[in-house]
């Protein structure tokens, strides 16, 4: 599947062991359905699983990125990298921001993507975020990324399978409850998201996840 792949077996072997466990430490202050929120989520995606797509050095963006259990678990692996994660919701920003501590090369802002500059970046996140972009917007959106990113940089995209079966409804009805708020199953179907992708430039993998609970379609795409 991997145009890009970085540091494989590296990001695996630390993520099962040590990254998990300082991940997890990094929420050890927050309320429990955070904490349930962190453990839970990073045992479904489990180790190795995006982070070997992404630039070890360079800036970083995560788009929507929630409480910032991606950022920071990027960061713990790739310490020499620059990390920004932003997100509409500012609850969760100041969860995240309180994982900072005095870590200098990572960053949270309350920022609306739709509306938002994104700077200049090595790689870009987008995990289970874009199906909340209004539909209308998301094109536009991605447009924007693949202008941010430098020549040979990566976006990651994580979306759902709109493929019909449990995985699919048991996605969109955790979407309903966790993201009351926010606009909600503007899915495509994969195809769709890769044609498009490819449209703006990118050069594309896409990989079906063979998850028990949730449905998961990930492409790695990167700027030539
Ligand atoms: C399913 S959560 C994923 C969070 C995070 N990426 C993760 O995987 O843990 C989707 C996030 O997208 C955020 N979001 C929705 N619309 C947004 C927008 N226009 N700009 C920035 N963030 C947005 C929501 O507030 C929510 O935190």
């Amino acid at each position: 599947m991997s145009p890009h792949s970085y540091n494989k077996d590296k990001a695996g072997s630390l993520l099962s062991s040590r990254g998990r466990q300082e991940l997890l430490r990094l929420y050890a202050g927050q309320g429990l359905l955070t904490r349930l929120y962190v453990r839970l989520r990073s045992l479904v995606y489990a180790a190795g699983e995006y982070e070997r797509h992404m630039p070890e050095r360079g800036m970083i963006i995560d788009a929507g990125c929630g409480v910032g259990l991606y950022t920071n678990w990027l960061s713990v692996l790739y310490p020499h990298a620059e990390f920004f994660g932003f997100d509409l919701d500012e609850k969760r920003i100041a969860v995240a921001r309180s994982t900072v501590g005095e870590r200098k090369n990572i960053n949270f802002e309350t920022l609306d993507a739709v509306r938002c500059e994104l700077p200049r970046c090595r790689g870009i996140l987008m995990v289970d975020f874009l199906h909340h972009v209004p539909r209308d917007q998301q094109l536009a959106l991605l447009k924007r990324a693949y202008d941010a990113l430098e020549k040979g940089g990566v976006l990651y995209l994580s979306e759902i399978d709109t493929r019909l079966n449990y995985r699919l409804i048991v996605s969109a009805v955790a979407d309903v409850v966790l993201y009351p708020f926010s606009c909600n199953s503007q899915y495509r179907k994969p195809g769709e998201w890769q044609k498009e992708l490819e449209v703006l430039g990118f050069k594309v993998g896409m990989e079906k996840l063979p998850h028990k609970l949730v449905s998961v379609v990930r492409f790695v795409c990167v700027k030539p």
